[in-house]
């Protein structure tokens, strides 16, 4: 049965629309490169390249998405959490964000470097300028390798992240999932 406490505390529309969106977009970024890797050359020019537009548009959703959060606050954590609970999930949605800027800004510096400034192509549509770098393998050797182990990182979190809601859902039957699913009236 619903209480009147936290249990009536959900997300917003937009909070729920920017999670999933975003959610839906990282994973498919993944598939991108990782299917990337076995395919033949041409094949893997194209899907690197939607892997490039995809993650720009990742960054860019995310600035709005930031920006909207630090105008809209998120609703308060359900009283039944416990306090580490309530601080590993601040720590975990923290670093989330962090990595939804940082992994594809050093994947734009990545790809600017290794070309010396050329930019990304968003779907055909139009081009995103490239950062004003040097050609620099050894610079862009470096930014791919802090790319891969960010990228390493955010796998780790969602796995944490949805062990997390798994957990809530059916260990503990609290409302947490609820609360990115179905908006506040
Ligand atoms: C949230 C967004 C992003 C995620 C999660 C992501 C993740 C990844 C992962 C897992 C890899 C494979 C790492 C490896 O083993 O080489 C990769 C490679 C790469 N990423 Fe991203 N990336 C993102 C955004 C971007 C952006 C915005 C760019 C450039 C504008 C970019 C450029 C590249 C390039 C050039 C590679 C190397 C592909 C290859 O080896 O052929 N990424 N990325
Ligand atoms: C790469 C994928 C994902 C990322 C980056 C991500 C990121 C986030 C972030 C940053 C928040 C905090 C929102 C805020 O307060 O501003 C959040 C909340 C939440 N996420 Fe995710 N998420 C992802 C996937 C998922 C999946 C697959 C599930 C479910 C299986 C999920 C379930 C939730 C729930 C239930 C909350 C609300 C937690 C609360 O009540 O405070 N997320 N997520």
């Amino acid at each position: 049965m619903e209480t009147e406490r936290s249990a009536d505390a959900r997300y917003t529309r937009v909070a729920i629309a920017f999670h999933w969106i975003l959610t839906v977009l990282i994973l498919l970024n993944f598939v991108l490169v990782w299917s990337a890797e076995d395919a033949p050359k041409a094949k893997e020019a194209q899907l690197v390249g939607y892997h490039m537009a995809n993650g720009m548009l990742i960054l860019f959703l995310t600035v709005l998405r930031i920006i909207w959060r630090l105008m809209n606050p998120p609703p308060p954590f359900e009283d039944s959490l416990k306090a580490w609970e309530v601080a590993l999930a601040k720590v975990v949605h923290f670093v989330f964000y962090f990595l939804m800027i940082a992994i594809p800004l050093v994947g734009w510096i990545m790809v600017s470097a290794f070309s010396g400034g050329h930019g990304v192509g968003f779907f055909g549509l139009f081009e995103i300028p490239g950062l004003p770098l040097a050609k620099n393998q050894a610079t862009a050797g470096v930014f791919h390798e802090v790319h891969e182990l960010l990228a390493g990182l955010m796998l780790l979190l969602f796995a944490l992240h949805v062990a997390a809601a798994l957990k809530h859902q059916f260990v503990d039957r609290d409302g947490t999932m609820r609360r990115m699913l179905s908006a506040r009236r």
